[in-house]
């Protein structure tokens, strides 16, 4: 059983003198070992590395075994637990067994028998690592996200997300809301070399700059009132993984610059830390507005934009690839509607080809979830879709011809500009409009909450809270 001695252990020990003999003796047989005065001191360090067994005194000042026990205990992952007891501890030591310790071992022991003890205990959590790191791979294939393709922009972006996966290249995913990128970033962590550790996704603008600092930096005890114990950040919970930075453009200019010194240094400091803390992330941001134009505009930094975007795939708009609408209706029909999905009449699978889908693949998973409410006898037809929809016919349908956009393969920042950015492309104006009436339609009829009506509309909040300012539209929201 000689491979448990590489084990990482750490002793909570006050007698110094002990201390220091445990500690040459176990390093002695090959272990690597840490040792800490106290329980405070142990839980520190238990912070900053990864132990597989923590030896630990009963009696200690500041924090004792016990209660350093259950400290422990409340961790994510923790380390097999033995206690090292005095004689008059041995009922303090049957206790601690019962709220999880691993074993305990009363003074005088000799090292041999301390040997032994560690040997199991490392072996059983590497056994307990290994079995949670299985079912978590497990899971992940069987939640392996499927990603219906059909039109050539969409077969081509996957092309680039088979390509670039394995790759340690940062990734900016583009695209108007509802085309599916975060699912094209989940398919890329679980398609990378990272993908068994974890995908950790922030929303950049759905906290206000203070809050956002923390989620993603962490914080120390003590950094601000309310601030009681450590916490850590999302960069650092995605050590190992991916990062996920959804609406990255609405990063405030402050935290760009701390995103950027991060991804350079590859360290960061937690909020009122004075300690760097190390980090090994891969970053994949995604946005739906136009990269150009908040470059152009200064709210976002060039500096930062040539770090994310080493490598950039662009979602098309659903409006511009009508192949994918049929094959979509299938999938989502079969997810809402189990075994017996309802059928589609002509009539109805015409009208939303037609449709200009301002909200995209959401937006049409919203519209079929409702349908299939309203259906009859296991049949959508066209009454069954909403007002708008159910207007739409082909001749009428002003997006679907020769706006054909390639996903953009790198490099360069252009992106084909989409519709909802408020731009000054050719023919966007009827877009507008259309999109406008919509977007004041369902504020209608939600009385102008701004939830309900992102929700109708298959828009997040904030991207409809973005198309009302640029609509000067916001004063009017509850
Ligand atoms: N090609 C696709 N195949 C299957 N499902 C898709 C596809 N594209 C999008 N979806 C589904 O549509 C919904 C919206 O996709 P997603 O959340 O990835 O969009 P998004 O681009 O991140 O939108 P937003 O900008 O509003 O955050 C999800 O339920 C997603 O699973
Ligand atoms: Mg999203």
């Amino acid at each position: 059983m000689n491979e448990q001695r590489d084990a990482r252990l750490l002793i909570a020990e006050d007698e110094a003198n002990l201390r220091l003999v445990l500690q040459k003796e176990l390093q002695r047989l090959g272990y690597r070992v840490q040792a800490a005065a106290d329980g405070e001191a142990a839980l520190r360090k238990l912070e900053e590395s990864n132990v597989d067994v923590l030896l630990c005194d009963i009696n200690m000042p500041r924090m004792d075994g016990m209660e350093l026990l259950r400290r422990v205990h409340e961790r994510p992952n923790p380390p097999e637990v033995i206690m090292l007891t005095g004689q008059g501890t041995i009922e303090t030591a049957v206790e601690a067994m019962k709220i999880g310790a691993y074993d305990y071992l009363t003074k005088p022991y000799s090292i041999n028998e301390l040997d032994v003890r560690v040997r199991q205990a490392a072996e059983k959590r590497n056994l307990r690592v290994d079995n949670q790191r299985l079912r978590a791979q497990l899971e992940r294939q069987s939640a392996l996200p499927e990603i219906v393709s059909q039109s050539q922009a969409m077969n081509e972006a996957i092309r680039l997300v088979e390509r670039v996966a394995p790759s340690e290249a940062s990734v900016l995913i583009t695209g108007e809301s509802g085309t599916g990128k975060e699912l094209i970033a989940q398919a890329i962590h679980r398609l990378s070399s990272r993908a068994n550790g974890s995908f950790i996704d922030l929303n950049c603008a759905a906290f206000q700059e203070s809050l956002l600092e923390s989620e993603l930096f962490g914080y120390e005890a003590g950094a601000f009132s309310g601030a009681k114990a450590r916490k850590l950040g999302l960069i650092e919970l995605a050590d190992g993984g991916t990062l996920f930075l959804d609406e990255v453009t609405e990063l405030p200019a402050s935290l760009q610059a701390k995103l950027l010194r991060a991804i350079e240094t590859r360290t960061f400091f937690r909020v009122g830390g004075v300690r760097k803390v190390e980090v090994n992330v891969r970053i994949v941001a995604a946005t739906n507005r136009n990269i150009d134009s908040v470059v152009g505009d200064g709210t976002f930094r060039a500096d930062l934009l040539y770090r994310i975007n080493s490598f950039q795939i662009h979602l098309a708009p659903l409006r511009e690839r009508p192949e994918d609408v049929e094959p979509l209706m299938h999938y989502i029909l079969k997810q809402l509607g189990g075994a017996n999905p309802p059928e589609v009449t002509a009539d109805a699978l015409g009208r939303m080809r037609a449709y200009a889908w301002p909200g995209n693949v959401r937006q049409l998973r919203n519209c079929l979830e409702r349908a299939i409410l309203l259906s009859n006898e296991g049949r959508i037809t066209s009454s069954e879709l909403p007002p708008e929809v159910a207007r739409s016919t082909n001749g009428a349908a002003p997006f679907t011809a020769g706006m054909s956009s390639a996903p953009v393969s790198s490099g360069d920042g252009s992106v084909p500009m989409s519709a909802g950015d408020g731009g000054s492309v050719p023919g966007s104006g009827s877009l507008r409009d259309v999109e406008k009436q919509q977007i004041i339609a369902a504020l209608e009829q939600t009385g102008w909450h701004r939830g309900k009506a992102a929700e109708m509309l298959g828009i997040s909040p904030s991207t409809l809270y973005r198309r009302l300012r640029d609509y000067n539209l916001e004063g009017r929201l509850r």
